[in-house]
Formats: structure tokens, C-alpha cells, sequence
């Protein structure tokens, strides 16, 4: 994170030097001004042009609005290298690149962002080509073997969206291999992506923060996203050191 929280135009808060909190809305500076990535609104701030990171489209947003602590906890630190794990259409991984990378990555970024669908990985690279140092890579988060090799070191944030069943223990698998000790690991949970076994939406939330700490992660937060993205949680862990 780049610095404490300010004050600048319009009453806009500061997150970092990437990140601003406009009361119910999230902007990041732009890395690649002029262009809009899925039709977000662009505006200045301080006459630097920001793109409205829209909670109703990304999971990280809606956590970092909905979150009862600093939302720039959530944020990685800046030129750092980050996996993320379910990448779309790069919704999200925009943002992201904003944060980490900033323009034609003056921060030294690395996003590795995987994906399985063909579409997805299509847009990502159109995306990575103004982009350097996004890496789209088409691939199962499941089979390490595939593109583990693009991670030499582990990362000290690590992102997975993948909906589909089994989301639980495809992160603890990754965190395993991918995370660094006291590195911050954020599971973005579809309920109905899990197998129904008829004991509702609370169990199953709180059958898998049983899982993440008998795995050995500090649960640091669980972030309700109901009203942004219905039937999905958030969840923060720690890593231990
Ligand atoms: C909800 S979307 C991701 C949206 C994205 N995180 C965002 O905020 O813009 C889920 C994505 O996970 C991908 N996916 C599902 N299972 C996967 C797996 N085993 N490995 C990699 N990607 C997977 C799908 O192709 C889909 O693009």
C-alpha cells in the first residue's frame, strides 16, 4: 500500500497513490489513459484520469466496500508479484494492473492471472498487450504442473474467483504451493457453485472457514457480498509465518 489516507478534490479519500474511495464508489488511476476496459466511467481526480472500479462486476471491489476495516487492506502491495486464480474477462485484473503495475508498469508489477476459458484468455491478452507485466496464462487453477513454472517464488497475495465446486480446497492447494509465509490469501466463494447438501448457505460458509483453519490459515475476515453479488462470500486468510 502506497501511504496513509487523504483528503484530495471532491472529497474523495486516498487509498493509496493507485486507489480512491469516492462514497459508495472505488476508482483507480488509469494505466492506460483514454481507455475504458468494460465501459467504466472515466473522471479526473487532482487531473489525474480514474476508471470507476464497479462493485457489481467485481468481487475484490464489493469486499473493499463492504469490508469493516481499512478496504486498502485488501489491496496487494504495490510492484509486487500476485496470482490470481479465475481471471474472466479481466474485470477485476484491470483494476488490479492499476494498482500494482501503474503506467507501462513504472512500479515493476507482476500479475499472473489464470484462467481455463479460451474467451477469457483472449481478452487478457488484448489486455496484457498495453499492459507489461500482466501474464495471462490459459489454464486449470487445479494443475499446478502446467504453469507453476511461471511462479518461481511464492507471492505474498493471492486472488481465486474460479465458481466452480471445490472452490475451497483448489485454495488451500494453491495457498500451499503459491503463498508465502504471512502472505494474504482471498477466496472469493459462489455458494452455488458447491455441491447442495440441503444444510443452506450459513453451513456451508461456515463449513469452509472451519476447513481454512484447520488448514492452518488465520481467518482475519469473512465479507458478506449479498447486494453486489448475491450467494457470495469473501474470505481474508493469513498465512502463518
Ligand atoms: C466468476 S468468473 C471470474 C470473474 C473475475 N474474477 C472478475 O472479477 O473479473 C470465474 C472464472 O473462473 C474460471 N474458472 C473456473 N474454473 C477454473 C479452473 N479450474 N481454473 C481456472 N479458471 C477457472 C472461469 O472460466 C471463469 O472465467
Amino acid at each position: 500500500m502506497g501511504g496513509g489516507k487523504k483528503k484530495g478534490s471532491r472529497g474523495a479519500q486516498a487509498l493509496s497513490s493507485t486507489v480512491r474511495f469516492d462514497r459508495r464508489a472505488l476508482w483507480t488511476l488509469n494505466a492506460v489513459p483514454k481507455k475504458s476496459v468494460y465501459g467504466e466511467t472515466l473522471r479526473p481526480f487532482n487531473g489525474r484520469e480514474h476508471r470507476r472500479w464497479d462493485p457489481n462486476r467485481s468481487k475484490l471491489a464489493a469486499a473493499m466496500l463492504r469490508t469493516r476495516r481499512d478496504p486498502g487492506l485488501l489491496l496487494p502491495e504495490q510492484g509486487t508479484t500476485i496470482l490470481y486464480l479465475g481471471a474472466g474477462h479481466g474485470t477485476s485484473v484491470s483494476h488490479l494492473y492499476d494498482h500494482l503495475c501503474g503506467q507501462q508498469n513504472r512500479m515493476n508489477g507482476r500479475l499472473v492471472c489464470v484462467d481455463l476459458a479460451p474467451r477469457c484468455l483472449r481478452d487478457l491478452t488484448f489486455m496484457a498487450a498495453a499492459r507489461p507485466g500482466l501474464v495471462p496464462v490459459l489454464g486449470d487453477a487445479r494443475k499446478h504442473a502446467e504453469w507453476g513454472v511461471l511462479l518461481p517464488r511464492r507471492v505474498n497475495w493471492l486472488f481465486q474467483d474460479v465458481a466452480q465446486a471445490g472452490q475451497v480446497d483448489i485454495f488451500i492447494r494453491a495457498c500451499e504451493r503459491f503463498l508465502m509465509p504471512d502472505g494474504l490469501g482471498l477466496l472469493s466463494l459462489k455458494a452455488a457453485s458447491e455441491r447442495w447438501t440441503g444444510d443452506g448457505e450459513a453451513a456451508l460458509f461456515a463449513g469452509v472457514e472451519s476447513a481454512l483453519m484447520e488448514a492452518g490459515y488465520n481467518l482475519e475476515e469473512s465479507i458478506e457480498l449479498t447486494g453486489f453479488e448475491d450467494n457470495h462470500r469473501l474470505f481474508v486468510v493469513r498465512k502463518p509465518r
